[in-house]
């Protein structure tokens, strides 16, 4: 079976830039992304790439190369569903906030709804594929709905999880470690198996394109996620444990990581982890377990969690402690939001925890991020509901440059590792500061000694 439309429901951070290379690297196929988000499917439609909705490195020139030729963003459905052989679905999945399983459990109901409307729609047998990390066994729910609501046409339900990382969206989907699919083993499950390799195969070679049923595949997806994650809180663990015995984390990372069972990646310490995938995925993790009653599964996995909080806590209880145990009415700069640096997404970063901590204490938080809006950072300060909108704006300015928001502060904390950020003119930042000027570096990017010579206090995560 040879696939020659696709269509994608969901124009986010995965769909968009997964479509977006499909579309390049398979010009024979009509990829169609729709969303219900008019505004969101505007900006993928601007005329100019560069202010599509999404930041990622590469991905705008890929845009305009594929846009309008075989790829396209619409908010017509119901119509690109019903043209479509296959149909991924990429919404977003997020934490309950109500209800069973709230704070824990995936929020299925985006899902739900695209799978009805899915059996509403379609004539003709389709292909579904599960793109969003979902719990396991959410393939048996689709189904379910598919073959009780829709006209009486097959469905065929296949999990093809995103392994993508945010900021190297681009170059994760051109050379994949892997690609993973997942199907029914029965031929109907197969040939549909086989469609989605073949459209793969048109740039990923094929010992690289694993096969699995749904159920391994769908609990990959969540055991990658969780085994990453673990790696930082376990590397976080170990630099309070530096800070108090004179051990340098990053020493002890690059000397565990030449090991080659260890390996050397993703043992930075950092001032913890975020983003809309590790927490999300574990909570999913530990509520699955839960639910089956294996509870010290769960616990050991919850701890990730535990120590990521106390990770981001620590971090603002050490630039309050320094700054003489009251932060009140003191400019503290901020240097990144997002997330994660070559992003605009701010989803989970740690700077909102960090920055509502130090709110608490009453500082004045002076925020500069290359990509992020001041809108989206209150916006991402209301979501916590810890105190009423209007006194967010009281306490968070956003500024266009560094030297703006660190002029005039008491302290630095860099909650991003934006590149730029290590070639600034520290020595000037110093001088339009308060002295003692401070540098809580939440990320140990800059350089101690250099920083220390111009005569700032530095401080950084496990040294
Ligand atoms: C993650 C997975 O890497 C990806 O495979 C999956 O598809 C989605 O979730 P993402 O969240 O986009 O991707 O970014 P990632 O690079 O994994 O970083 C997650 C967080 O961990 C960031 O806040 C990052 O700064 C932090 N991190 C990462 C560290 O603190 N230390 C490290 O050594 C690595
Ligand atoms: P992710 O990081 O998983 O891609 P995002 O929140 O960035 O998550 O994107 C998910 C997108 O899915 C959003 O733009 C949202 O509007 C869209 N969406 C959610 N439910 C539906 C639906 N039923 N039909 C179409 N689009 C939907």
């Amino acid at each position: 079976m040879k696939i020659t439309k696709i269509c994608c429901i969901g124009a986010g951070y995965v769909g968009g830039p997964t479509m977006a290379v499909i579309a390049q690297k398979c010009p024979d196929i009509k990829v169609t992304v729709v969303d219900l988000n008019e505004q969101r499917i505007k900006d993928w439609n601007d005329p100019n790439t560069d202010n599509i909705p999404i930041y990622e490195p590469g991905l705008s020139e890929i845009v305009a190369e594929a846009r309008g030729r075989n790829l396209f963003f619409s908010t017509e459905v119901d119509k690109a569903i019903d043209e479509a052989e296959m149909i991924f679905i990429s919404v977003n999945t997020p934490t309950k906030t109500y209800g069973k399983g709230k704070g824990m459990a995936a929020d299925l109901k985006y899902i739900e709804l695209c799978a009805r409307q899915i059996a509403r729609v379609a004539k003709q047998n389709k292909i579904v594929v599960e793109k969003s990390t979902l719990p396991v066994r959410t393939a048996e729910a689709i189904k379910s709905i598919l073959d009780n609501t829709g006209n009486g046409v097959q469905f065929q339900i296949l999990s093809n999880p995103e392994f993508l990382a945010e900021g190297t969206a681009v170059t994760d989907l051109l050379n994949p470690d892997r690609i993973l699919i997942g199907g029914d083993t029965t031929p109907e499950g197969e040939t549909a198996i086989n469609a989605l390799v073949d459209v793969y195969a048109n740039w990923v070679t094929k010992d690289r394109i694993l096969t699995t049923n749904v159920w391994s595949s769908e609990l990959s997806k969540l055991t990658a996620n969780a085994f990453l994650a673990q790696r930082i809180s376990s590397i976080n663990a170990m630099s309070e444990l530096c800070e108090k015995t004179g051990a340098d984390v990053s020493e002890v990372a690059r000397a565990i990581g030449m090991d080659s069972r260890i390996g050397p990646k993703f043992l930075k310490a950092s001032v913890g982890f975020g983003g809309s995938c590790f927490q999300k995925d574990i909570l999913n993790l530990v509520y699955i377990a839960k639910t089956y009653g294996l509870n010290e599964v769960a616990d050991y996995w919850e701890q990730v969690i535990i120590m990521n909080d106390h990770q981001k806590r620590r971090f603002s209880n050490k630039i309050v402690q320094t700054l003489y145990n009251t932060v009140a009415d003191k400019k503290i700069a901020f240097l990144g939001w997002a997330f994660k640096k070559d992003t605009n997404d701010t989803r989970e970063s740690a700077a909102i925890y960090v920055a509502d901590d130090l709110i608490n204490e009453q500082a004045k938080i002076a925020v500069y991020d290359p990509k992020v809006s001041k809108n989206k950072m209150l916006n991402d300060l209301d979501y916590l509901e810890t105190r009423p909108s209007a006194d967010n704006k009281d306490y968070l300015n956003a500024f266009d440059n560094a030297y703006e928001a660190c002029k005039g502060a008491h302290a630095v904390a860099i909650l991003t590792e934006w590149d730029e950020f290590t070639t600034y003119d520290w020595k000037k930042i110093y001088d339009s500061m308060h002295k003692p000027a401070f540098v809580f570096d939440g990320r140990n990017i800059l350089n101690p000694k250099e920083l220390e010579a111009i005569g700032f206090v530095y401080n950084r995560i496990g040294s």
